[in-house]
Formats: structure tokens, sequence, C-alpha cells
């Protein structure tokens, strides 16, 4: 894409992250590359797992037997080719749900090249309005509200669809990952600098905000727990699992769980 055609993010956040996302597809971001066929028949006979942080599985318990009784799963902002086409070859009815296109692209692509169905749908993760009140039995939301400004919503709109009953598992970017300086993070310094909430719209520098511009980088949000876990129980989830995952790309991890995902349940 040329440099001219990228969106504004102060004017209008939602198209840069977007455009920004369909980039770092075709740049091949780890996120966006889709699990293999064998992972798929492998998922099929019985054996998956994924995840919704960067290295630990989701405990297999967290989940309900999608062989037991039918199972309506919102993959949300979860699009890439990995959650979606495991969750649909082990048995559960999968609808998927992110802003990119090029993202929903890899599932499909999944979907046609191992015979499944995924339905799709485009969309910011805040405003759920195309799905109905208790539309589904289980949302899984990897890693991804660190696109949003504010997470609130997305936990208000995930309660809403989510049946009484059924259950979200989120995973989410811990706020200490955010206190220190990005920049100084990828070289492997823990620089304390940022405060939290920590946003790419007004926490960093205009110079080092036109080189995340420039190199297409999806923007991130920092939030606090309070919005993390306390905005989940608002919204009228009960939490009632948790764990925390090491972040093996960057030095925080090694000092503390930089990344963490709830099991929560709507009561
Ligand atoms: C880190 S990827 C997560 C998906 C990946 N399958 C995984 O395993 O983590 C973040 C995803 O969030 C999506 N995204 C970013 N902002 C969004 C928004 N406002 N609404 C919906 N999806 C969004 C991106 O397009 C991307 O697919």
């Amino acid at each position: 894409m040329k440099k001219s055609s990228i969106p504004d993010p102060e004017a209008d956040l939602l198209a840069y992250n977007r455009a920004a996302w369909n980039a770092q597809v075709h740049a091949d971001n780890q996120w966006t590359v889709a699990v293999s066929a064998a992972e798929v028949q492998r998922a099929r006979e019985g054996d998956w797992s994924i995840v919704l942080t960067p290295h630990r599985s989701v405990p297999k318990e967290w989940f309900p037997d999608f062989s037991a009784s039918p199972c309506r799963v919102l993959c949300l902002a979860g699009s890439g080719g990995q959650q979606a086409p495991i969750l649909a070859a082990a048995g559960a009815s999968v609808t998927v749900f992110d802003l990119s296109e090029e993202q929903l692209k890899q599932d499909q692509l999944v979907a046609k090249r191992d015979g499944l169905t995924i339905e799709s749908v485009q969309g910011d993760m805040s405003d759920l309005s195309c799905f109905k009140d208790e539309s589904f039995d289980l949302i899984v939301h990897p890693c991804s509200n660190s696109f949003v400004p504010n997470v609130l919503p997305v936990w208000q709109e995930a309660a809403r669809v989510l049946r009484r009953g059924g259950q979200l598992l989120a995973g989410f970017t811990k706020p200490v990952f955010y206190v220190f300086d990005q920049n100084r993070i990828e070289k492997g310094e823990l620089i304390v600098k940022h405060s939290i909430p920590y946003s790419e719209l007004t926490s960093i520098s205009s110079s080092d905000k036109a080189k995340y511009i420039a190199e297409q980088e999806p923007l991130c949000f920092g939030h606090s727990l309070s919005d993390q876990i306390g905005g989940q129980l608002e919204a009228g989830l009960r939490v009632i699992g948790y764990y925390e995952d090491h972040w093996k790309a960057y030095p925080v991890g090694k000092y503390i769980g930089d990344m963490a995902a709830t099991r929560s349940i709507k009561s």
C-alpha cells in the first residue's frame, strides 16, 4: 500500500487499524498465519488446543463438550485462521468476527481447504449490534482488545450476545507491559516511561507515532486491570478462571506474567 493511502489514525482509528492489520497479513505477522491441514485433521480426531495468549494453551476443562450438545461459538476479534478453524473442526458452530477483511480471509482459506463451515463477519468489537441478544454459548476472545481505546463496551457487548450461563474466554495484555518505553522494549531494555491507561494516539511522541504509521503498525492501548477485570464484572460476567502467560518475545515476561486470560460466565 502506498503511504498516501494510509488512513489518518487521529481522524479514523478503526480505518487505520483495519488497514494496518490487512498489511500485517501480507507481512506474515505470526498472528495472521493460518493453521495447517494436519492440525485441522488432528482437531477432527479430538486432539486440539488453542491459545488466547502467546504461548499457553487454554485448559481443556474451560471448554464445553462440543459433542454433547450444539455449541455456538463467537471468535471475537479473533480472525487469522487460527482459533476458528480448530474450534470448527472440533465440532463447534463457529462465527468469526474481526475488523480486518484480510484476517477474515485467512479463516475462509482454511475453511475452503479443509471443508469446514465458518461464518465470517466484519466489524468493530465494540459494536456487536449485528448479533441479537444471547446469540452465542461461548465467546473466544484472543489478545486483541489492546487495539481499542476503550475496552468497557467490548465486555458489555460480549455479555449481551452471550446466553445466560454462557462463557467468555478472553486473553489480554496486562497493563505492566505498556508502562515501559515501547521502542526500548524491542531492544530488550526496560525503561519505565508511561502511565496507564496507555494510548498510542496520545502517550507517545509525534515522531514515534509517525514511525508506527509509516511502518503500518496497528496502534495499541494499554488498559487498567480495573477495565480488563472490573469491566467484565460490571457487564454481568463472573470471573471463574484465570492464568498468566509470559511473552517470550519481550523482556517484561522474564520478570512477571505480562499476558493473562480469564474464564467468565454470564450469570
Ligand atoms: C493479535 S490478532 C488476534 C487474532 C489471532 N488469531 C490470535 O491468535 O491472537 C488481533 C486481531 O484483532 C483484530 N482487530 C483489531 N482491532 C479490532 C476491532 N476494533 N474490532 C475487531 N477486530 C479488531 C485484528 O484485525 C486482528 O485480527
